[in-house]
């Protein structure tokens, strides 16, 4: 039931599109034909649960959008209280507007270096500590068996400059095998999921992404049941020329599903504009298809996805930060604050119907 403030908040959004309010009640986006329309792949949005309420938001992304990743509320530090009780309230109100609209959902994530638990920390016994941390994945896996297409099991494990393999409470307790270890346990809890190894920066690091390789090959030569790759894709809009199209080529070359898991292109570096917004806005789209161009270019089997990290640019984690005030606001996504179409989706629906099949 909209209340009279969803109504102000549509009608207002509708105001911006040029489309009469009784044309489009509540659908204030359909200033493009869907995004998702015809695509042999699932385009997704990284969701919370708290934008479930906004009439505009809920519109963008039921009209355009066919997956949900969580954005952080299927994390440990959501999932995990201290005491080792688990909450599962915000995850499953996405799975419920997934199911209620037709949408698939991806597990994000298990096992990240940055979140951990008091119930984790407080045992240094590694053998308790792996009892804990096989029944975590175990218990999560198996909560959400069955209506997650895949998950990200282990996220961000290669170091920043490519040098090496992070350091962190699962490292310190289990040793390098704790990545190993997470795939083995997810496939056993649930093994129609596929299981992908995600991290970021792999479109701006060649060493970071030939360690990221490295890492993918030897779980595949361990058995491990490694499933996917996912490259974040959060981009920044100066991106060399080719970097896209190099990285995702190289990303494909073990054979595996690729999925572009988190994709936002960034107008800023640091704390400034990095060019006159409108280069970058012309940045992004040359961008947007360079990076649709060589998945078109992968085969069909590893084109698992692409997944955008947010609906609006005002839903985007790169607008919480406490420098991104004022009018140089970042606007890495593909609607803007009000839900209105921007050039780039433009560009992404013409560059995504390279794929789709006739609707
Ligand atoms: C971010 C979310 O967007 C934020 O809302 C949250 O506060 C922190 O995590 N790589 C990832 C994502 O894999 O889980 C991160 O998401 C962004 C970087």
């Amino acid at each position: 039931m909209l209340t009279r403030r969803d109504w102000i908040t549509a009608l207002a959004a509708l105001a911006g599109t040029g489309l009469s309010a009784c044309s489009q009640a509540a659908e204030p986006h359909v200033a493009i034909d869907p995004l998702k329309d015809g695509l042999p792949f699932p385009l997704g949005v990284a969701a919370m649960s708290g934008q479930l309420s906004d009439p505009v938001w809920a519109a963008i992304v039921r009209t355009h959008f066919s997956q949900i990743t969580p954005e952080w509320e299927q994390k440990m530090e959501y999932l995990l209280l201290p005491d080792g009780q688990l909450q599962f309230d915000a995850p499953e109100a996405l799975y419920g507007f997934a199911r209620d609209n037709g949408m698939t959902m991806l597990g994000h994530t298990l096992i990240w270096y940055a979140q951990s638990s008091p119930w984790f920390e407080a045992v240094t016994d590694p053998v308790r500590f792996g009892r804990r941390y096989d029944q975590y994945i175990s218990d999560i896996m198996t909560r959400f068996k069955g209506r997650t297409r895949a998950w990200d099991v282990v996220n961000e494990p290669v170091m920043d400059d490519g040098s090496g393999y992070r350091s962190c409470l699962w490292s310190d307790r289990l040793g390098l095998g704790y990545i190993n270890r997470a795939y083995e346990v997810a496939h056993e809890a649930d093994p129609n999921a596929v299981l992908f190894l995600n991290d970021y920066n792999l479109e701006h690091n060649p060493q970071k992404r030939l360690m990221f390789l490295k890492l993918a090959e030897s779980l595949l030569k361990a058995g491990v049941p490694l499933g996917g790759l996912g490259t974040q894709s959060h981009i920044v809009a100066s991106l060399a020329p080719g970097a896209l199209q190099i990285a995702l080529t190289d990303l494909a070359s073990l054979g595996l599903p690729v999925h572009i898991s988190e994709l936002d292109i960034s107008l800023k570096t640091g704390r400034t504009a990095m060019l006159e917004v409108r280069q970058n806005e012309a940045r992004q789209q040359a961008l947007v298809t360079e990076l649709l161009e060589t998945y078109a270019t992968l085969p069909a089997h590893q084109r698992f996805g692409l997944t955008i990290w947010g609906a609006r640019d005002k839903d985007s984690w790169l607008r919480r930060g406490g420098e991104d005030r004022g009018p140089m606001r970042d606007a890495p996504l593909m609607f803007d604050d009000t839900g209105n179409a921007k050039p780039l989706a433009r560009t992404l629906k013409a560059e995504l119907k390279r794929f789709a099949r006739p609707v």
